[in-house]
């Protein structure tokens, strides 16, 4: 689980790369070319099986892990234990299962679309193909629903990115009292790099184009 984690934290940083360049004031060419590049590359092809792996190995063994715990304990404490975990570590399957409903409302917006699997949405479908994710990023953020749930997303993702990367190292065994400390502070600094930089794009989208 700690692997595959570590795997898509690795993704989002190199989503969240490429998603910026949409941020740039060329009308999307600098992302599109990149986007183009991705998507024609067959190295980055035979990763995408590999993401897709990850996220099911993740969502798989998280959801054994559940049941795991449950079954140990089918009835809850009276009270709840006074212990040193944090609060996003008690949460890790709650933000998860919401992450994971926003992974499929996404993928199904944009991911799908270059598939064939779902039409083109709205004016993009008259201006665009289905390789041009500006024009629909464009169109589906000026939809304050849509970038609401976007935003609400990002900051359920930030709590659990924040408790995943010092867990991740803990799973390997990589503990040390002097270098733990650090670790969490890395772990804290990536996941509001990380939800702030996603956050970012529904924002500018919204207010400033
Ligand atoms: C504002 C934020 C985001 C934007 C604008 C965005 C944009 C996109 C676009 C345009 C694609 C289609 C790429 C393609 O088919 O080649 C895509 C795919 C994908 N996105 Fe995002 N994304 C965002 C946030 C996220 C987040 C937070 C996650 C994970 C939690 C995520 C996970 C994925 C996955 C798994 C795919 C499919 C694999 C791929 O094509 O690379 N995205 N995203």
């Amino acid at each position: 689980m700690a692997l595959a984690g570590i795997f898509l934290m690795l993704f989002l940083i190199f989503h969240l790369a490429t998603n910026l360049l949409m941020l740039a004031r060329d009308d999307g060419e600098a992302f599109s070319e990149a986007v183009k590049f991705l998507t024609e590359n067959p190295v980055v092809k035979i990763m995408e099986y590999f993401l897709f792996a990850g996220f099911l190995i993740h969502i798989i063994l998280g959801l054994l892990l559940k049941l795991q715990n449950y079954m140990a304990r089918p009835v809850k404490y009276h009270k709840s234990l006074q212990t040193e975990t944090s609060t996003f570590s008690r949460f890790m399957f709650h933000t998860g299962v919401i992450i994971l409903i926003f992974l499929i409302i996404h993928l199904i917006n944009f991911f799908f679309v270059r598939l064939g699997w779902v039409p083109i949405p709205g004016e993009a479908g008259e201006v665009a193909n289905k390789h041009d994710f500006y024009s629909m990023a464009q169109i589906w953020f000026k939809n304050p629903w849509y970038s609401a749930i976007y935003l609400v997303s990002f900051v359920f993702l930030g709590f659990h990115l924040k408790h995943a990367f010092q867990s991740a190292f803990q799973s390997l065994g990589l503990n040390h009292t002097k270098y733990t400390p650090v670790i969490k502070v890395i772990g804290t600094i990536y996941a509001i790099a990380i939800s702030v930089g996603f956050a970012i794009i529904p924002v500018y989208f919204y207010f400033f184009h």
